[in-house]
């Protein structure tokens, strides 16, 4: 057997809804599963779980369904496309803190069991500092926070790390632009929410890109399509692939320690 190394758990959260993280989740996955690596989507987005819709599936099972014994993990696995494939959380995250020590550790123990093993998984999370999310994020080794040039975008995101810094110990963000006109924009917007953050909090952040406003990443997302595949030549998409590439050669940006284990590990203490 060859050696793997760890999944690197990356989640793409955010302060404020509708800033682009499935989007970019979607996009992203799979042109990391390009790359000829295997990656698996964690949809945790508990109100508006719809990642499958963008790959023209229905994910049938979800995480909850595992949690109550109805289906087995393999179940719930659906595959997207080669070296791609997505688990749905439904409702089950929340409803593991309803559950006892060991059911707890049962249901962890069966996420363990996946019949293969992926060289990334990437969390689309809900927006905002709900319980869940924050969970989710402090599970993940790496968070990419998405901003925009909304001002309530940039507060909320503010608010997001400063939670997960204080409350969770984490110190290191990744932080992508979107919605901003060109790259020289979406670097002026990045530092000045570095500023602000690096005014109040001893964390660091870095700097990952920026995705146009672009009326074809619009149109495929109407379409329910990635624009990877419907346009790979918009902006939009040319951005997302060099974030996909910095992600990729990153060692320092993306964490590799811990790997899947690790992260429904962390899920389990976070949640318990
Ligand atoms: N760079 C962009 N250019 C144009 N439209 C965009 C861009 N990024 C996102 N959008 C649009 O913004 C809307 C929200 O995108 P998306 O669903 O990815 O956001 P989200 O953060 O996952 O939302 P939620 O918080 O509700 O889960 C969609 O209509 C999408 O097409
Ligand atoms: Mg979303």
């Amino acid at each position: 057997m060859s050696f793997r190394y760890p999944t690197k758990t990356i989640s793409v959260t955010s302060g404020k809804g509708g800033v682009g993280k499935t989007t970019l989740a979607c996009n992203l996955a799979y042109k990391l599963s390009r790359y000829d690596k295997k990656v698996l989507i964690f949809d945790a987005d508990l109100g508006m779980s719809n990642v499958d819709i963008f790959f023209g599936t229905r994910a049938e099972t979800t995480i909850f369904d595992v949690m109550s014994g109805k289906k087995t993990i393999e179940d719930a696995l659906v595959r997207l496309d080669s070296n791609l494939y997505l688990i749905s959380g439904g409702h089950g995250i929340d409803q593991m803190q309803n559950l006892d020590a060991y059911a707890r550790r049962t249901v962890l123990d069966s996420l363990k069991e996946l019949p293969m093993s992926f060289d990334y998984m990437v969390i689309d999370t809900s927006p905002g500092i709900s319980q869940n999310v924050l969970h989710m994020n402090a599970a993940a080794k790496n968070n990419i926070v998405v901003i925009t040039a909304d001002p309530s975008s940039f507060a909320d995101s503010y608010a997001l790390i400063k939670v997960l810094n204080q409350k969770y110990k984490v110190n290191r963000f990744s932080i992508v632009s979107n919605c901003v006109k060109n790259q020289e924009d979406g670097f002026y917007l990045f530092k000045r929410f570095q500023d602000v953050v690096q005014k109040f909090l001893f964390v660091s952040l870095d700097y990952l890109g920026a995705i146009p406003q672009d009326s074809q990443l619009k149109s495929a997302n109407i379409n329910k399509r990635i624009i990877l595949k419907q346009d790979p030549t918009s902006d939009a998409a040319i951005a997302i692939s060099q974030i996909s590439s910095e992600i990729l050669k990153s060692q320092y940006k993306i964490n590799s320690s811990g790997g899947l284990e690790m992260f429904w590990d962390n899920l389990a203490r976070a949640t318990s």
